[in-house]
């Protein structure tokens, strides 16, 4: 696809729904090609480089896995390690990096950081998460809820818990594929009403319904799939105990289930925290494709590396 060649992606938002569709599609085809064990190496020679300010399992296994499958490889960069960490600037360390490398994927704070590395990098520029968006999961997760239900326009999603990364994410990737999303938050921790308004402009082009609740239960009534997160993120350790507190009734637990679809889907980007946002009989139960949206990581993730870098 020649419109996708060359670009970041920095945020969902950015891109059109053909191309989503484009990139969801190839992502169910990467996933065919390698159940039934047959190699597809578009990318050989390659390289993407990994930038870390946070930790992360998923985000950093299933790109590198995914690189090296398509025929690449991935570099693994700690900003603890690399100069970024003495000072270097991101201006700097994108130019130097174009020099070497087909691609650069960035976990960090703040949004501006990855759209400053995208502004010098003459290469394509991926977010692997930061304290504004996660594109790259809710890339995963709308392939694991076409996978489940179909079709996406006109499935209702509701996400209960803190208005995140994650929820800010949801929100977008759900206005532009046309889907119904509730976003339950309790006061406070409700998600930026920019990117709210953001979401429900895209949701009136695009046959979306993008709102913002406070009540769990009435939320729930006919949705397909109920989502979660973590009430403390990545950066706000110390609020742990706050949080507990100010999420109390948030949990997803067989209660609030049983108020959904019969055949609703529980979902979670992972790390969970069982007991908190989520009751261990839900997240370990038959509603749940926790494990299915994190193998989805590796699938999409080679979509858009195929895509942006090939
Ligand atoms: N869901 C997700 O991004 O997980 P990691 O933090 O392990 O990468
Ligand atoms: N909201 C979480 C998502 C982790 C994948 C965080 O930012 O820590």
């Amino acid at each position: 696809n020649q419109k996708l060649q060359g670009r970041d992606f920095l945020a969902l938002a950015d891109y059109k729904k053909e191309e989503i569709d484009y990139l969801l599609n190839l992502a169910g085809y990467l996933k065919k090609q390698k159940m039934d064990g047959i190699s597809y190496e578009p990318l050989k020679g390659k390289t993407l480089g990994m930038i870390f300010e946070k930790s992360s399992t998923r985000t950093r296994v299933s790109f590198e896995a995914g690189i090296y499958q398509l025929g690449g490889m991935g570099i693994f960069l700690s900003s603890k390690d690399i100069q970024i960490g003495r000072g270097e600037t991101i201006a700097d360390t994108a130019q130097v990096l174009s020099g070497y490398l087909d691609g650069i994927m960035i976990r960090t704070f703040s949004q501006e950081t990855v759209e400053e590395l995208a502004k010098y990098a003459t290469i394509p520029v991926i977010n692997g998460l930061t304290d504004m968006y996660h594109p790259c999961q809710v890339l995963a997760d709308l392939q694991t809820v076409k996978e489940e239900k179909g079709p996406l326009a006109g499935v209702k999603l509701v996400y209960i818990g803190d208005g995140n990364n994650m929820a800010h994410s949801l929100m977008i990737g759900a206005a532009l594929m046309g889907m119904e999303l509730i976003v339950v938050a309790p006061k406070g921790y409700q998600p930026d009403t920019l990117i709210t308004e953001k979401a429900k402009s895209l949701a009136e082009n695009h046959g979306a319904k993008i709102s913002v609740m406070e009540d769990p239960e009435q939320a729930v009534d006919g949705a397909d799939v109920i989502y979660t997160d973590v009430w403390a993120s990545m950066g706000q350790e110390e609020e742990q105990a706050k949080r507990e507190a100010d999420f109390k009734g948030y949990q997803v637990n067989e209660k609030l289930l049983s108020l959904a679809k019969s055949d609703v889907t529980f979902m979670h980007c992972l790390p969970a925290h069982r007991g908190e946002e989520v009751s261990k009989e839900v997240i370990d139960g038959n509603h749940s494709v926790v494990f299915q949206q994190a193998e989805n990581r590796l699938h999409a993730q080679k979509a858009l590396m195929t895509a942006l870098m090939g």
